[in-house]
């Protein structure tokens, strides 16, 4: 694998009240202690509980992250938060683009450019999310969903630094449904992706930014996933709500 430090995120959706995520950072944190783990670990609360485990990771190597960011600094955008908002919670990560913000909520390509626009302004690592439905995976558009998912979301953002730019790869029908994409298929993808951010941004950004695997991602199936070449890492939903479970991930990551 090439020299890049993997990343495995929790994602935790709409999950867990402050006092659940002190309790869970805390139990993560305890059971890295003393050891060292070759993978950068991030969680992502709920708004609500992003404060409490973010006390709860200090002193930890353990990064937090939002789970998504409002392009305008501040004003009358009801339900909305912003990046220095974020940042001053003591985030330095958000989760931008995920299937379920564009399946449920409306997310297009083009609100997603502006929040990863905003993320990257207040030095937040976005972690933009993109994959195919099953629909367009049989229909043999996977790499034209891809594609345009990439080239829309990124149109006129220049991130200059691909230590502090990550996308995830997260194939819609393998999100919740215990199906995980082979790690044929999950590499195939993320070379492609590799590929075209070379275009767009330069092949030595290509090389050095982390691309993250996301869908139905367990202790058991992350080493073989990790194992390929061009998979820096896991954004993982289910396992990420329990210690043992998320502490299972981050050892097959390291
Ligand atoms: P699951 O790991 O529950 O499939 O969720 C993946 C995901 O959506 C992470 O963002």
């Amino acid at each position: 694998m090439a020299a890049r430090r993997p990343i495995i995120a929790g994602n935790w959706k709409m999950h867990k009240t402050p006092e659940e995520a002190k309790e869970l950072v805390t139990a993560i944190a305890a059971g890295m202690a003393g050891k060292s783990f070759g993978c950068e670990v991030v969680v992502a609360p709920p708004f609500t509980s992003i404060t409490s485990a973010v006390a709860a990771a200090a002193g930890t190597p353990i990064g937090v992250a939002g789970q998504n960011v409002y392009w305008e600094d501040e004003g009358a955008f009801t339900g909305e938060i912003s990046g220095g908002m974020l940042k001053s919670a003591g985030c330095s990560f958000v989760i931008i683009g995920h299937s379920e913000r564009r399946q449920y909520f409306g997310e297009t390509n083009e609100t997603v450019r502006r929040r990863i626009e905003a993320a990257v302004r207040w030095n937040l690592v976005p972690i933009f999310c993109l994959g195919e439905t099953l629909e367009e995976r049989e229909a043999g558009e996977t790499f034209n969903v891809i594609r345009s998912e990439l080239t829309e979301g990124l149109r006129g953002v220049r991130p200059d630094d691909p230590l502090r730019f990550v996308i995830a790869y997260e194939p819609v029908w393998a999100i919740g449904t215990g199906r995980t994409a082979s790690p044929e298929q999950a590499q195939e993808v993320h070379a492609f992706l590799r590929r075209e951010i070379g275009g767009l941004l330069g092949e030595g950004f290509a090389e050095r930014m982390r691309i993250l695997y996301g869908g139905s991602v367990k202790a058991s199936n992350a080493k073989a996933l990790m194992a390929c070449e061009d998979i820096d890492g896991g954004l993982v939903g289910g396992a990420s709500l329990n210690a043992e479970d998320f502490l299972g991930i981050i050892r097959e990551g390291s």
